[in-house]
């Protein structure tokens, strides 16, 4: 029997996929959530997926005293991994405040709950904080450049705090992921991504606008006029079950490894596929045509970026397994239950 974990935000869409793939290991989940940007529907599904009930606590993880009340009753829990925070860059750059207030006041408050006990967290980054990257594929030792979003600065700021509590408490063993873009849905097409309004991102453009079932009529591609091979932006999208299963490889990597205790891994396949390219696959696969228009770019968009994934391969031994076709296989899947 493994242990329990902690698993802030894990009503959410990487969360919740994450959640599944703890119970398949032998982790007890718990999962702390303020269901601000989710579901509780999400954890019955997640449930009904593993056939395991999933402790939750709606608590937000800015309010300290719920979180230390509940890691003070939980002595046993020695691992975490840290999703909770808002992610829309858009909203992020209208109301600065809430991002730095929800993003570290919650990252905050987590790692001074568990103050004084031996605890592996791994935590939720993001290759934004490349900005467009000086050489691809990039790799964690690249520059971090100035970011283009409060969002991605709450990421950055979220990184500095990490190691410089590493470096001075070695009861944190701590790892950050850098997602690149996390797609798709699980294979039962019971979680999925469930984006608030009219989606930002171009996986769920995509699967709204071809059913047209929540009003999107049509998809406009962000600039065709970039230095790509076919002008639109390339990215390394990256299936949501592979990215979900890196997170408990980067526990059993913590578990092992006593040589560093704060550690950085690109999460990305390696490889990038163009906006434009995304859309042809997803009518090849689909048999259904998508009614696009090219149009103006899209402010702080970022033109090519694609992860080195060796040192993820070499150190963690973990690899994406999905290709594009399961990714968009199952985002479709998921859009049309
Ligand atoms: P999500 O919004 O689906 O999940 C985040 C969850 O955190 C939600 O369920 C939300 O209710 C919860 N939450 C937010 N603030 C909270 C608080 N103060 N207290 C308790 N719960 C809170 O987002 P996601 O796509 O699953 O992203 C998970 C993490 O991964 C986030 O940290 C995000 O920044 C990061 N990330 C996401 C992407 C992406 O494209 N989805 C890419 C890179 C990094
Ligand atoms: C991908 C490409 C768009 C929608 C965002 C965050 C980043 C990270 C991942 C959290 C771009 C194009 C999109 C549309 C389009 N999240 N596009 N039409 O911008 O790479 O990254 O999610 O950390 O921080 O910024 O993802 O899916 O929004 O865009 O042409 O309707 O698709 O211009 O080139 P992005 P995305």
């Amino acid at each position: 029997m493994k242990s329990k974990i902690l698993v802030t935000g894990g009503a959410g869409y990487i969360g919740s996929h994450t959640v599944v793939e703890l119970v398949n290991a032998g982790y007890t989940p718990i999962i702390v959530d303020s269901l601000q940007n989710s579901n509780s529907l999400i954890i019955q599904q997640v449930e009904k997926i593993t056939g395991v009930k999933i402790e939750f606590h709606q608590i937000d993880l800015c309010e300290s005293e719920e979180i230390e009340r509940l890691i003070t009753n939980n002595p046993d829990i020695q691992d975490v991994i840290h999703f909770a925070a808002f992610k829309a860059v858009n909203e992020s750059v209208s109301f600065p405040l809430k991002y730095y207030r929800n993003n570290l006041y919650s990252l905050i408050n987590v790692l001074e709950a568990f103050k004084g006990r031996h605890v592996n967290l791994v935590f939720s980054s993001s290759c934004t904080v490349y900005g467009q990257p000086d050489q691809l594929p990039v790799s964690e030792s690249a520059t971090i450049k100035k970011a283009e979003s409060p969002y991605g600065n709450t990421k950055q700021i979220a990184e500095e705090i990490l190691e410089d509590l590493a470096s001075v408490d070695k009861n944190f063993n701590i790892t950050s992921l850098r997602y690149f873009n996390p797609v798709g849905a699980h294979p039962s097409a019971m979680i999925g991504e469930l984006p608030n309004g009219t989606p930002q991102n171009l996986f769920p453009y995509i699967t709204q606008s071809a059913t047209g079932r929540r009003g999107l009529k049509e998809l406009t591609v962000y600039g065709d006029d970039y230095n790509t091979p076919d002008g639109s932006c390339i990215r390394d999208f990256i299936h949501v079950v592979d990215l979900a299963k890196a997170h408990v490889v980067a526990l059993e990597f913590m578990k092992n490894n006593h040589q560093t205790n704060y550690n950085v891994f690109n999460i990305g396949t390696g490889r990038g596929y163009s906006v434009l390219e995304v859309i042809k696959e997803f009518e090849e696969l689909t048999g259904v045509k998508l009614n696009y228009k090219i149009g103006q770019r899209r402010s702080g968009d970022i033109e090519k970026i694609f992860s080195d994934v060796k040192k993820s391969s070499k150190v963690l031994k973990w690899k994406a397994e999905n290709g594009l076709k399961e990714m968009i296989q199952s985002a479709w899947a998921w859009e049309n239950i």
